[in-house]
């Protein structure tokens, strides 16, 4: 687990502004892209793909997680996410889940349109999350 230099949140940064211009979201009309530093790293970007029953959709930050383990990423240093918005957003709830699963100790960035920049630990926006447990399976 290593903090993430500035010119791999810059990189980081690139990949989710381009991944945030093919965000499926017709219904919301808010496009995400995410993009993650893997343990060995390596960047996988994401962005949010909505359907029409709603509740399918899934965010940019699990598309990227998602990508990134489906390329044999295990451990995840980093996680930036980039909207199209004045204030930076945090990631929601069931993707700091699942961004657990890799990365408990993860840094996590949040970067705009505008000046501003928010940047967490994972455990700062999910304390005490349920990870696995050898004892508990
Ligand atoms: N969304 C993300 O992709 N990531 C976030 O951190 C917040 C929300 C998406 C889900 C949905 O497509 C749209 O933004 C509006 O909620």
């Amino acid at each position: 687990m290593s903090v993430p230099a500035e010119s791999q949140w810059q990189a980081l940064a690139q990949a989710a502004r381009t991944a945030s211009r093919l965000a499926h979201c017709p219904y919301s009309r808010f496009p995400v892209g995410a993009a993650v530093l893997s343990g060995d790293g390596a960047i996988f970007a994401g962005c949010n793909v909505e359907n029409a029953s709603y509740g399918l959709t899934v965010c940019a930050e699990r598309n990227a997680v998602s990508r990134a383990v489906a390329e044999g990423a295990r451990s995840i240093d980093a996680v930036l996410v980039y909207t199209p918005t004045a204030a930076p957003v945090t990631p929601c709830g069931a993707c700091r889940q699942v961004i657990a699963e890799f990365g408990n100790a993860a840094r996590i960035r949040c970067i705009c349109d505008g000046p501003g920049m928010l940047e967490f630990g994972l455990t700062d926006l999910l304390p005490s999350a349920f990870v696995r447990s050898e004892s508990a399976l």
